[in-house]
């Protein structure tokens, strides 16, 4: 439970967001003010009709209306502008280091360079106040030809990237699709994550792992169904980057208390916590942490291991990890003897 020190500690502590789809903190006030910029028509007449419209029965349900917002964003202006109202959003909540998910396809399918979302978006963090780095996802949907473009696309923007995701709709897109693109990222020397066990079941988790390499799993929180699976993510220390507010919005669970975050840390696990599609979904980084927190069995101790384990599965330098998780401990430390 929840009380007004908890609470605190949950806010000011340091913390690191692994989750986070660039596109999905597009707020319904900036979508309207970019379509009014590029004259692009949108078939809601409001800000409040949009979000009204925010009511997801399932991933596919958002999804639709994910991809419809996403359509406002046409010069590398408007990419700076989402990207850094998202880092400074973060920033308000305490975050020293983001891995930003984008999704190249959803803006080169509607005749947008990919320089100009690389370009914006990249822009953006260096431009910004916290220390931020690029995950170039690929939309499961399309066809692994597809993604296989987009990667020779992206090639000479490699510096900017740190590694390569699977995003989309997962059901009837198990990760062994994308098996060669994986392979070629991976010989770029970049590192790989994929969403999985979200909607799909454990079997995605595990070829995600076998067939892609992956170092950390999206969601992965239908891991629990499957015990050896469980057994073998704790064993490898594969961190889990869960996203509270989004599983109850795209209904994975009917409400906050039926989270198995709790489930995750008892079981030994690395979950991590993050806002995945923060405008859409009710809030960023510091309203997941409260409301997991209220709704569950949680404590402060559990609060420094959610914010240990967010530096620890980050694609960070060793020294730099070991600088952060050393700020935690200093946090929690200072806090707990006050
Ligand atoms: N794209 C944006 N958010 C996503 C999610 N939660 N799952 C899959 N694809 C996504
Ligand atoms: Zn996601």
């Amino acid at each position: 439970m929840l009380n007004e020190q908890l609470r605190h500690m949950l806010q000011a502590m340091p913390k690191a967001e692994l989750h986070i789809h660039i596109e999905g903190s597009l707020e319904p006030e900036l979508i309207f003010e970019l379509a009014q910029r590029n004259r692009v028509a949108l078939p809601y007449a409001s800000v409040e009709a949009l979000r009204q419209a925010y009511a997801f029965t399932d991933l596919q349900s958002f999804l639709d209306i994910y991809y419809a917002g996403a359509s406002v964003l046409l010069t590398e202006q408007d990419f700076y502008d989402m990207t850094m109202a998202y880092l400074r959003r973060a920033a308000a909540d305490n975050v020293r280091h983001a891995e930003i998910f984008f999704d190249p396809q959803t803006h080169t399918a509607r005749g947008v360079p990919f320089k100009t979302v690389v370009d914006g978006i990249w822009r953006a963090c260096q431009d910004g106040p916290i220390s931020a780095t690029l995950i170039m996802c690929f939309l499961r949907h399309l066809s692994e030809d597809d993604a296989i473009a987009t990667l020779e696309e992206a090639l000479p923007f490699r510096d900017k990237l740190i590694g390569v995701g699977l995003d989309s709709s997962e059901v009837g897109h198990p990760p062994e699709k994308f098996a060669r693109v994986f392979e070629r990222a991976r010989n770029l020397g970049l590192h790989l994550v994929a969403h999985a066990g979200e909607e799909g079941p454990p079997a995605y988790i595990e070829s995600a792992l076998d067939v892609l390499n992956v170092e950390r799993i999206d969601h992965g929180v239908r891991c629990l169904e499957d015990p050896d699976l469980t057994a073998r993510l704790v064993r490898e220390q594969m961190a889990l980057t869960v996203c509270p507010l989004s599983n109850i919005k795209l209904r994975v669970f009917d409400v906050m208390g039926d989270s198995n975050l709790r489930r995750l840390l008892d079981a030994g696990l690395v979950a991590t916590l993050n806002s995945d599609d923060p405008a859409y979904f009710g809030g960023y980084i510091n309203d997941n942490y409260l409301a997991a927190f209220d709704a569950l069995p949680l404590d402060v101790d559990h609060a420094r291991q959610l914010a240990k384990n967010s530096f620890a599965a980050a694609f960070l330098e060793p020294e730099r990890k070991r600088a952060y998780l050393a700020e935690v401990d200093a946090f929690f430390d200072a806090a707990q003897a006050a």
